[in-house]
């Protein structure tokens, strides 16, 4: 079993999002009994909320329902039980590396360092801005997933 764990500031936008994405993704590939998914935020505004009405939308566009996940806080036992723990920004990041145990904290990385072909490094937080911000989102994150889920094919031989 891997285990992938994708992190932003308040797990209602764009952490559901990369997690529903990615799940579509893994599922198309007939891979879900071997990767275990779930998002997490590293800030506590949002917790047991369901994800913002605009990234909801914007997915179910995309064919992705992300009605039924419910924001959390990451903690330490996250980045003990998870292989990936990817940050959708800097700041994110950072707060990862923070709480991380030593040993532990090459597992924590830029989820869009799998997105090879783009320029950017960080998913911007489309939380304050229009709905045109919830499908750039999308689309790094689409592009990102394919790069993650062909990384743990070469990594782990399936
Ligand atoms: P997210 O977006 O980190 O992509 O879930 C945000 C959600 C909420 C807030 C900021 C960003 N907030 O300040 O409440």
């Amino acid at each position: 079993m891997v285990r992938v764990l994708f992190v932003c500031l308040g797990n209602i936008c764009r952490s559901p999002t990369a997690e529903g994405v990615f799940r579509k993704l893994v599922e198309q590939e007939g891979l879900l009994e071997l990767i275990e998914i779930d998002s997490a935020g590293t800030h506590a505004y949002h917790i047991g909320e369901a994800p913002d009405a605009r990234a909801q939308q914007a997915a179910a566009r995309r064919g992705i329902d992300l009605s039924q996940l419910r924001g959390r806080k990451a903690t330490a036992s996250d980045i003990e039980a998870f292989d990936y723990v990817l940050a959708m920004d800097r700041d994110n990041y950072e707060n990862l590396l923070a709480i991380s145990p030593d040993h532990l904290s090459s597992r924590v990385r830029l989820f869009l360092e799998y997105a090879s072909n783009r320029p950017e490094d960080e998913v911007p937080d489309p939380y304050f801005g229009g709905s045109g911000g919830f499908e750039r989102v999308l689309d790094m994150v689409e592009e990102a997933a394919e790069g993650l889920l062909a990384d743990i094919r070469r990594q782990h031989d399936f």
